[in-house]
């Protein structure tokens, strides 16, 4: 089995009545479920080898360098941010409860409190400081200091899909009884498309088991909302998909749109998932014209110490002269014979309440689809 990202499966989980009753005494930290489930993120070791919020040092780094204090390769910040007024009795050194909604989630020993530079920020992760961007907008709401601290989780955070809830130990015993020697994982924020299950098929041809893991989180308006994502996959998996070669579990964080260094942190992730390779097509994690279609395959070649193989592709689109799915390495043929699997033609004909054509979509998929009043995040 790969081994976690920095060697050991982080887990800092305790979910006794002693502690939770300990929590219950604390002083408090109010959040919302973005950070809710990173918090389970980091608990469940889905972000190890991070053990709680990043120092100032590591975060410094991240930002400079694209990798932790000691180097490990790590490219987007875990931070939590917080008004300093508001936690003005919070001392350097003490423990706080951070609450969702009445819930205890866990406890924060505080080991450092420091500001930042939000434009410096957004430049350095997103490459752009642009409002235009959702993962600037994002930060640029953010408060104005960051606490670096260990975590302990006392209680998971909620989930509205219990069912393909997997932390990293739940799915490397998963592999492991299935006998997949080699995975491959894949991230998605959208309902699948013949392009995606095309990049999927062509990379289990190499590997023991695919990994569809979709994304679950806050996301920016008319993406796909989550539980159509989910639908989407079920019928996919129901009607075209092998039962001993594939399988599905989510991944509950928020997009951050940063192209490249997401693309990194995503492999990250399902490296400690347990995938031994990671899909990277065309602009992965990208937004707008933000990123060219593959500056998030080219980062990788500076991380030649990551840990996780990442197998790229080039865009598959469908070829009338050739009859099938294809990419330019594949195909001598012209763009006139070529239909894209443009995700805004897609979305725009959804909307109009109309099936996307079976060459781009499958008909299960957007039947399922066509069942949500309205399918897009608004
Ligand atoms: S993402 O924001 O999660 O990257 P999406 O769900 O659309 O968006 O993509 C998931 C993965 O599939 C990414 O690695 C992306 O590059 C890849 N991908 C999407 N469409 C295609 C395509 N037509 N050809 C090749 N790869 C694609």
């Amino acid at each position: 089995m790969i081994p976690p990202h920095g060697g050991k499966l982080v887990e800092r989980v305790d979910f006794s009545e002693r502690v939770k009753e300990e929590a219950r005494e604390l002083p408090k930290i109010n959040i919302g479920i973005d950070e809710a489930r990173d918090l389970g993120n980091i608990g469940h070791g889905v972000f190890s080898p991070l053990e709680g919020y990043m120092s100032r040092e590591d975060f410094e780094n991240v930002l400079d360098e694209g990798r932790l204090a000691n180097d490990l390769p790590w490219t987007i910040p875990i931070v939590l941010d917080v008004d300093r007024e508001e936690i003005g009795k919070i001392l350097e050194g003490d423990e706080v409860t951070l609450m969702y909604e009445n819930m205890p989630i866990a406890i924060l020993k505080v080991e450092e409190i420091y500001p930042y530079d939000k434009k410096e920020y957004a430049q350095k992760i997103f490459r752009t400081t642009r409002i235009e961007h959702p993962g600037v907008v994002n930060i640029m709401k953010r408060r104005d200091h960051l606490v670096g601290g260990k975590i302990t989780l006392v209680n998971n955070p909620p989930t509205n899909f219990e069912r393909y809830k997997l932390w990293p130990k739940e799915t490397r015993i998963l592999f492991k009884e299935k006998g997949w020697k080699t995975v491959v994982g894949f991230q998605t924020r959208n309902a699948p498309h013949v392009g995606h299950e095309y990049v999927q098929k062509t990379a289990l041809t190499f590997v023991d088991g695919l990994f569809i893991n979709p994304l679950i989180g806050k996301k920016k308006k008319g993406d796909f909302k989550d539980e159509v994502i989910i639908a989407a996959y079920e019928a996919l998996f129901k009607h075209y998909y092998p039962k001993n070669s594939a399988t599905l579990g989510i991944l509950e964080t928020e997009m951050r749109y940063a192209g490249p260094r997401e693309a990194i942190f995503h492999a990250i992730m399902r490296k400690n998932f347990g995938c031994t390779h990671f899909i990277v097509g065309r602009d992965h994690a990208g937004v707008g014209n933000f990123y060219g279609p593959y500056e998030a395959q080219e980062i990788f070649y500076e991380y030649p110490d990551l840990g996780i193989t990442p197998l790229f592709f080039r865009s598959f689109f469908y070829c009338k002269k050739c009859g099938s799915v294809v990419n330019e390495k594949i195909c001598p043929h012209g763009p006139e014979h070529h239909i894209t699997f443009s995700g805004t033609k897609i979305r725009e004909m959804l909307i109009r309440g109309e099936k996307p054509p079976e060459l781009m979509m499958r008909p299960e998929v957007a039947e399922v689809i066509l069942q949500f009043d309205n399918p897009f995040v608004e």
